[in-house]
């Protein structure tokens, strides 16, 4: 980890929350594997919508760098408790601003973004259907 690091950052990689796997199988799950063309960092993460649209639960793993690891432990908090409307809305600048992340490490918030947007659109694919019970 590099000197330096705000609190927030320290707390997030020393300790990330919400590492692991939800079972992809349910249609309650929308899974991205993402990764940033830059550096090669990658980050799997899902979520789990019940359905009345609301994420559940969120788990993360990454194969990445300190920022990565925050990133990730920090978005799966955000989207606990959420609408998947609100979901959509996500924006790494608010990894960037809470973490204070410096330029070069700034490359994780898009990580987290794209992971949401890509764990909400493989949801939206296998969601549970009005009639179909959910799995
Ligand atoms: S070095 Fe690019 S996200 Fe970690």
């Amino acid at each position: 980890m590099e000197p330096n690091q705000s609190p927030e950052f320290v707390k997030h990689f020393s300790h990330p929350r919400n590492v692991g796997s939800l079972d992809r199988r349910s249609r309650r799950v929308g899974t991205a594997t993402v990764t940033v063309a830059d550096c090669g960092d990658v980050m799997r993460l899902q979520i789990e919508v019940d359905c009345q649209g609301r994420i559940a639960r969120a788990m993360f793993k990454t194969f990445g760098c300190s920022a990565a690891i925050a990133a990730g432990s920090l978005t799966t908090e955000w989207l606990r408790g959420r609408s998947v409307d609100q979901a959509e809305g996500f924006s790494g600048d608010y990894i960037t601003e809470r973490l204070a992340l410096t330029p070069e490490k700034q490359h994780s918030s898009r990580l987290a973004e794209d992971a949401v947007r890509a764990a909400i659109a493989d949801w939206k694919r296998r969601r549970c259907r009005q009639g179909q019970p959910a799995s």
